[in-house]
């Protein structure tokens, strides 16, 4: 029988769309909004001038080929600027890769609380979800590997993670490449690379000059402080680059998107400055919110995870209808099956010192 409306590809109506974080509260105009992992200090002032300026050309097609920004992040980073490919945010270069490398019986590996756009983004090109349990949290690599089958075709890895800000280390990563079949292409989104300031943490350029079979993905939207504009880029081996380079939009970056990528990228004290106030306000606000009695999961990024009780009164709900009505938006988590728990951006020291200081009322105690 012959439908009677046009149907998509089997699996994109097992998709939940993408919720993104709240950023109003009913009634209030300013609000503390902790819910996307932005960063508190904006964007370099630099960037802010180049899209300004890109106002005088907007009629103009842009550069399709990103040269300047790939050329930028390739000084930055001392790579290869042909093996640099930029999109329209992560997202896109996620996207396309699942598209290319994905279809229908192939199967797409990530962990229990990933990055829920790996289950979108596998769904939407016909393929099969596999999701591998993490131990307390964090990345299994040997419950990934034990995933693997003939139809792997993509292991998708956070690093650090979000939801959760667990990171895996360098030595893991490496071990997990090692194990994978050839054919099995890894995904590492590092998005959250810049505030991974740890000794046995790399973002994953190593593996991808090494390897033919790992990409590496980075995105504008958190330290870099572009997230409206949409900017991202990922570093492939050169066959990968290649594919990408065939399927994606021919200009699927904007000028204002270019401009104001290079002048961040080469703002490295801006960036610098982004990460220290990091440093200094994560471990302040976690101190403090373990201080009050919750369990909060050491995070090599700019949130944390909070938790919270099971029980509905000082639940991770009622937190959050709390938090609200003092006009703070954090995110809950329930999609990523965590629903005890709620997850916070590190803001600006006001914004950190309100979060504290509603959560300590929420739970009944004075803040430190
Ligand atoms: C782990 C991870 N990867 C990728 C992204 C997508 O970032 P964007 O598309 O803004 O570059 C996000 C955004 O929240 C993220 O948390």
């Amino acid at each position: 029988m012959s439908a009677t409306r046009p149907q998509p590809r089997p699996g994109v109506l097992a998709i939940d769309a993408y919720v993104p974080g709240k950023s109003t509260a009913p009634g209030v105009e300013k609000v503390f909004k902790l819910s996307s992992n932005e960063t508190p200090l904006g964007p370099s002032p630099k960037a802010v001038a180049a899209f300004k300026a890109a106002a005088a050309e907007l009629e103009r097609y842009p550069d399709g080929a990103s040269t300047a920004l790939r050329a930028a992040i390739a000084a930055r980073y001392g790579l290869n600027a042909a093996r640099i490919v930029c999109g329209a945010g992560s997202d896109e270069l996620l996207s396309l890769l699942a598209h290319a490398y994905l279809g229908p019986g192939d199967e797409a590996i990530f962990t229990e609380h990933g990055f829920l756009l790996y289950r979108i983004i596998t769904l939407a090109n016909g393929a099969t979800p596999i999701v591998a349990p993490e131990k307390d949290l964090r990345t299994d690599i040997d419950r990934v590997l034990a995933r693997v089958s003939e139809r792997t075709k993509v292991v998708f890895l956070a690093n650090p993670n979000n939801p959760t800000g667990t990171y895996v280390s360098f030595d893991e990563v490496r071990a997990l490449r090692a194990e994978l079949p050839a054919h099995v292409l890894l995904v590492l989104d590092a998005a959250y690379a810049e505030y991974a300031r740890r000794n046995d943490y790399e973002a994953g350029i190593e593996l991808v000059a090494t390897t033919p079979n790992t990409v590496m993905t980075r995105t504008f939207s958190k330290i870099h402080g572009l997230a409206g504009l949409r900017l991202g880029w990922a570093y492939c081996p050169e066959a990968v680059a290649d594919v990408l380079n065939r399927i994606r939009g021919p200009f699927n970056v904007s000028t204002p998107a270019l401009l104001a990528g290079v002048a961040a990228i080469e703002d490295a004290a801006h960036e610098e400055a982004s990460a220290r106030h990091n440093e200094q306000w994560q471990p302040w606000l976690a101190a403090e919110i373990e201080k009050l009695g919750l369990e909060v999961t050491p995070s090599a990024a700019n949130f944390l995870l909070v938790h919270f009780a099971k029980d509905g009164h000082r639940g991770a709900g009622a937190a959050d209808s709390f938090l609200k009505s003092r006009t703070i938006i954090v995110r809950r988590v329930d999609a990523y099956g965590l629903p005890d728990a709620l997850r916070m951006t590190v803001g600006t020291e006001a914004d950190n010192r309100a979060v504290v200081a509603a959560l300590a009322q929420f739970l009944g105690k004075a803040a430190a």
